[in-house]
């Protein structure tokens, strides 16, 4: 199994990718990088119901932070 990382993946552009993944792909596991956490695993909860597909986890990730990155 490929794992796939994407920033912002809470809301917009992000969110959307994910969404496409999970649901044409059972064979990619989604990592979720997102600041702000609480709100990542609402989004998650909505794509695990939308697409059916539980490959996914939220990890934090502050992309304005060089700590973080690291
Ligand atoms: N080139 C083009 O034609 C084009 C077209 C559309 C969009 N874009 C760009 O694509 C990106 C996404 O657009 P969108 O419409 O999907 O925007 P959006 O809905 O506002 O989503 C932005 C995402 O980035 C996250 N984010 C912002 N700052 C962050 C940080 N410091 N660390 C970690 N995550 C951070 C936000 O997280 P929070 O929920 O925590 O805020 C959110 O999940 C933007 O940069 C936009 O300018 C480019």
């Amino acid at each position: 199994m490929k794992t796939i990382i994407i920033t912002g993946a809470n809301s917009g552009l992000g969110f959307e990718c994910a969404k496409n993944i999970l649901l044409e792909n059972s064979d990619y596991f989604i990592i979720m990088a997102c600041r702000n956490i609480e709100k990542s695993e609402k989004a998650k909860i909505e794509l695990i119901g939308k697409t059916k597909n539980k490959n996914i986890q939220v990890m934090e990730l502050n992309l304005s932070s060089f700590d973080s990155v690291r």
